[in-house]
């Protein structure tokens, strides 16, 4: 991981195009990740390739042109836009006399900056440990002191082999603590559904407004910035909509396309959360010009977690930027397909509650009697129920 800057460290972007269709895409988001960051990009150098250099990932004569705007501007990190091997890293930061690093580790680092719930930090750590395990060959520094403690280094064990063993009890820790958040989760989960309070879950690719809109709804203060993944965490609040009754609204970590896949699986269980809704309010930044892709960014990412079956609505956020107005729209059979507001100015939130209270119509299954829950000492003990 690259230390924390205090804002106005200076970066050079690096992108080469080797013809992905979202090529343009992800650099814009590369710039945005950056600043998200708080970092300053002073450059970006784009450059074309069939496929990456084994020893530079860019081609040499590219390196030179980093390394003459590196010292130009006296930058302090060298960003690429896509994952560099442990070896690219090592030879690239040896050409170019300062910090590199990909874009996994950009995004992890700002994960590992903003999570905030005990749940959250176990998985960005969790997350940061399976990448770090993949570059160990650059050393583990800050383990260097245990070298040769006792009980820690086995007879002719070398430096790699402690490390990994090391890496692997921490993981197998944090998965342990993980294991036991999860399944708190899973009895405040199940309490709900058997009292059978309504639950929406806010889905949208990051900066879509989900915040803001949950803000909106429940007056919570849920953190809403004009920043990549301000939230991290899954926030849950409870809240009464007039002919709804009590729903619980969750608002999610925002998606983003080539998410890095050690993040991905880290995240699955805060996702999960999402799978188990009865209705899912799929924001959208109606006002870009990506939403159509952001759209279907993040329908696969529901695929992929099992949440395709799940309701879904489109909320087609920020119309006050697209001069839309306010309102419904629905299939041929009628039913709502997206609503189209503002989280913002508030215009066309009354509306979400009315077409919230129609979803619960039409997509909550009714259930069983309510059981009563054998609670002891602040515990859900389902073997005694
Ligand atoms: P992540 O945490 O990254 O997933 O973002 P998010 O989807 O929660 O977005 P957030 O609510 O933080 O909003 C992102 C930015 O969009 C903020 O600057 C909001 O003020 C802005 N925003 C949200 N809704 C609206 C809207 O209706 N109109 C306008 N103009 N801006 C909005």
């Amino acid at each position: 991981m690259f230390e924390r800057h205090s804002g106005n460290e200076e970066v050079v972007l690096v992108s080469i195009d080797f013809g992905e269709p979202d090529y343009q895409d992800s650099v814009e988001e590369l710039h945005r990740l950056a600043e998200s960051a708080g970092l300053t990009v002073v450059s970006l150098i784009e450059g074309r390739r069939a496929r990456p250099d084994a020893a530079l990932f860019a081609g040499s004569g590219k390196v030179e042109e980093i390394a003459a705007m590196v010292q130009a501007n006296e930058a302090g990190i060298v960003i690429f836009n896509h994952a560099l091997s442990p070896a690219q890293e090592r030879n690239l930061e040896l050409a170019l006399q300062c910090r590199v690093v990909d874009r996994t580790t950009l995004i992890l680092d700002i994960f590992a900056s903003r999570a905030k719930s005990a749940e959250g930090i176990l998985q960005v750590e969790l997350a940061q440990l399976a990448h770090l395990s993949t570059r160990l060959i650059r050393g583990w520094t800050h383990l260097e002191r245990q070298k040769g403690g006792i009980g820690l280094r086995g007879p002719g064990e070398t430096q790699l082999e402690t490390d990994r063993r090391l890496i692997g009890k921490r993981v197998k820790l944090l998965q342990d603590r993980l294991a036991k958040l999860h399944g708190q989760r899973a009895i405040q989960r199940r309490a709900r559904s058997r009292s059978r309070v309504m639950s929406i879950s806010l889905v949208g690719y990051t900066n879509a407004g989900k915040s803001t809109l949950f803000n909106a709804l429940t007056n919570a203060g849920s953190y809403a910035a004009d920043q990549l993944f301000a939230t991290l965490d899954t926030t849950t609040r409870q809240l009464y909509i007039p002919d709804v009754g009590e729903i619980v609204l969750s608002d999610t970590v925002g998606f983003i396309t080539r998410l890095p896949h050690t993040l991905v699986e880290s995240f699955r269980a805060t996702l999960e959360e999402t799978i188990q809704a009865d209705l899912l309010l799929h924001v959208v930044d109606a006002a870009s010009p990506m939403r159509d892709k952001h759209i279907a960014e993040v329908n696969k990412v529901l695929g992929e977690i099992g949440a395709a079956d799940v309701p879904q609505l489109l909320v087609m956020n920020k119309i006050d930027l697209c001069s839309s107005t306010p309102g419904i729209e629905r299939d041929e059979y009628d039913k709502i397909t997206a609503i189209r507001l503002s989280a913002k100015t508030g215009l066309g939130i009354n509306t979400l509650r009315e077409v919230i209270s129609e979803a619960k119509k039409q997509f909550m299954q009714p259930q069983p009697e309510p059981t009563q829950l054998t609670i002891i000492n602040n515990e859900y003990h389902p073997e005694l129920d």
